[in-house]
């Protein structure tokens, strides 16, 4: 199925924090997850705490997300055995003492945090901490919410379109970009530690009466500045301003969020055409697998930075550090993630996250600047 080469490690990711879930999805009732290809189960403590553990009952194999919470501990529906936060458990009720519980019983847990309303969880130690995008805590902003989008393509197509300047004139003519202006401005990037920054000055499309939400008012060519931040492996957060500071936020004003989540469904199904026709699905991370140009230069640097980082690797290759690179890693809940073009005046917000592996998906939150 896999060509030889260079793809997105699976097994190296485990150590990377992934959104699997909305935190207004995760009520009293467990609910399941895939990550990277294993399958989790998400609930909360008896304070909302959110807990992620192994989705196997070690008895049967039977999936805990079936079960129920109990207290600060998930029973699995089918014979009862209850688990611990720490995955340990503690209770099977088939024995005379119930508490007399094998050292084996017991399901990995994963470090689990609830940030920007989503849940994301770590498989192995995460290397890097969550990034920090304050606008999205500020009561300031109002924070919306679109996608999940699922593509047929790895999280890092996904990605890289997010970070694809030259398609907008030809993929999203009149809302991104303007067909009579396809040359990509000069960019620069700029990679620390796992973060890729980058920024922009792009033509733009004007507002159209469909979509009206950009936030620059009506000059003539529009401009608009895009300060991203890419972090390995898959999670953007896109600043955007259009200069007029106080005039972006009368402008957003009163634009219910509605219009900005059908403005990025738009975005979204446009891209989504393209990214599923690409060959192979996954990205190719060794440079010489595709064409790079000059202004390319931004997957250029994200593929370099993969594979410098351990994230991408060659299968084949017998000093791989990783396990064999697989496409699972599905989420059935939104992992969030990232498009371009929120509509998100006022100097800033638009994070995203790619969920990794397959199928791509995607979500986008932005945070507007309230009235
Ligand atoms: S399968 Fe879970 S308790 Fe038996
Ligand atoms: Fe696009």
């Amino acid at each position: 199925m896999s060509a030889p080469g260079v793809y997105a490690d699976l097994q190296a990711q485990r150590s990377c924090w992934h959104p699997v879930a909305y935190g207004h999805q995760l009520g009293d009732k467990p609910a399941r997850a895939d990550l990277l290809g294993e399958p989790i189960v998400l609930w909360r403590g008896p304070g909302g705490e959110p807990r992620a553990m192994s989705d196997l009952c070690v008895h049967r194999g039977t999936a805990l997300s079936l079960g129920w919470v109990k207290g600060d501990e998930i029973v699995c529906p089918y014979h009862g055995w209850r688990y611990a936060a720490d995955g340990r458990c503690v209770a099977i009720p088939q024995l005379e003492d119930p508490s007399r519980v094998p050292a084996r019983a017991r399901v990995p847990a994963y470090q689990v945090q609830e940030r920007y309303g989503l849940l994301w969880v770590a498989l192995a130690e995460p290397r890097w901490p969550l990034p920090d995008v304050p606008e999205l805590e500020d009561d300031a902003w109002a924070l919306v919410s679109a996608g999940p989008y699922r593509w047929r393509s790895d999280a890092a197509r996904q990605v890289e379109n997010f970070t694809d300047f030259g398609h907008f004139p030809w993929v999203h003519p009149g809302l991104l970009g303007d067909p009579a202006r396809p040359v990509v401005p000069r960019h620069e990037v700029r990679t620390e530690g796992n973060v890729l920054h980058y920024s922009i000055v792009r033509p733009e499309a004007p507002n159209t009466d469909d979509f009206p939400v950009f936030g620059n008012e009506q000059v003539s060519p529009p401009e608009r500045r895009s300060r991203y931040e890419l972090h390995l492996p898959y999670t953007i957060v896109l600043r955007l301003d259009w200069g007029g500071q106080r005039g972006m936020v009368y402008f957003f004003a009163g634009q219910p969020a509605v219009v900005i989540q059908e403005f990025e469904n738009t975005i979204f199904g446009q891209d989504q055409v393209i990214v599923e026709s690409q060959r192979p699905d996954r990205v190719p991370f060794d440079l010489a697998a595709e064409l790079h140009l000059k202004f390319d230069a931004v997957a250029v640097a994200y593929r370099k930075a993969m594979r410098a980082h351990g994230l991408a690797a060659d299968p084949s290759a017998p000093a791989s550090p990783g396990g064999p690179v697989g496409r699972g890693g599905s989420f059935p809940v939104p992992g969030s993630v990232p498009e371009q073009g929120t509509a998100a005046p006022g100097s800033v917000p638009e994070q995203g996250t790619a969920a990794p592996g397959l199928p791509g998906q995607g979500a986008t939150e932005a945070a507007l600047p309230d009235s």
